[in-house]
């Protein structure tokens, strides 16, 4: 069986939909661990309601690689096969990059290269995108600049607020990542430059 470790940031809607997905047999994986650096994430209530294993690891006011350590340290016994960031709003250290090495995911709520950061959904309306979408990708040392491994396509509707159009794009997140996560572990593809060949 494939072991995932989640991190997470707060809600964990994203987290819920992949921990679901594998109840419901879409999704042959189990989920070892939930890393929260928010001690106050709803995703660690919800890891608790599931029966998922969760950890509370603090990041405030610590270095992005000291806190990579620390998480390299708790996913060490547990041979983790991929690492998915799911709503994780830090970036991702050094020693986290280098114990897992192209097995590490993110999920981002525009269709990079556009729009990443922060407060994207909005971008994309003041860009004045007629799509946006999400992307899922490997984690390198950049930005949101991995090579991408599923993207999904939605319309930017005329009368769209920020947080209507987070909500179709979630709908997408939440599948997309499962379906990115499946053909990871099943190592159905192999990587040519930037790009993302399924096999
Ligand atoms: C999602 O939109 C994800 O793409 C972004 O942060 C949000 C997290 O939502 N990285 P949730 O915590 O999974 O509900």
């Amino acid at each position: 069986m494939k072991r995932l470790a989640i991190l997470v940031s707060g809600r964990g809607s994203n987290f819920e939909a992949i921990a679901k997905n594998i109840r419901a047999g879409a999704l042959d994986a189990e989920i070892s661990l939930v890393v929260s650096n928010n001690p106050d994430a709803k995703a660690l209530e919800t890891a608790a309601d599931m029966g998922i294993r969760s950890l509370s690891l603090p990041s405030k006011g610590m270095d992005s690689d000291v806190y990579a350590a620390r998480v390299v340290e708790a996913l060490a016994p547990l041979d983790i096969s991929l690492v998915c960031l799911a709503g994780f709003m830090r970036r991702v250290g050094k020693p986290l990059l280098d114990a897992y090495p192209m097995r590490i995911l993110n999920i981002h709520p525009s269709l990079l290269p556009a729009f990443p950061g922060l407060h994207v959904q909005q971008q994309a309306l003041d860009y004045g995108a007629k799509f946006s979408g999400c992307t899922v990708h490997f984690v390198d040392a950049g930005m949101d600049t991995g090579p991408i491994v599923k993207q999904a396509v939605v319309p930017v509707l005329d009368s769209d607020t920020a947080e209507t159009l987070a909500a179709r794009i979630l709908i997408e997140e939440h599948r997309i990542y499962t379906a990115a996560i499946r053909l990871v572990l099943a190592g159905r593809y192999r990587i040519e430059g930037r790009r993302v060949v399924e096999t």
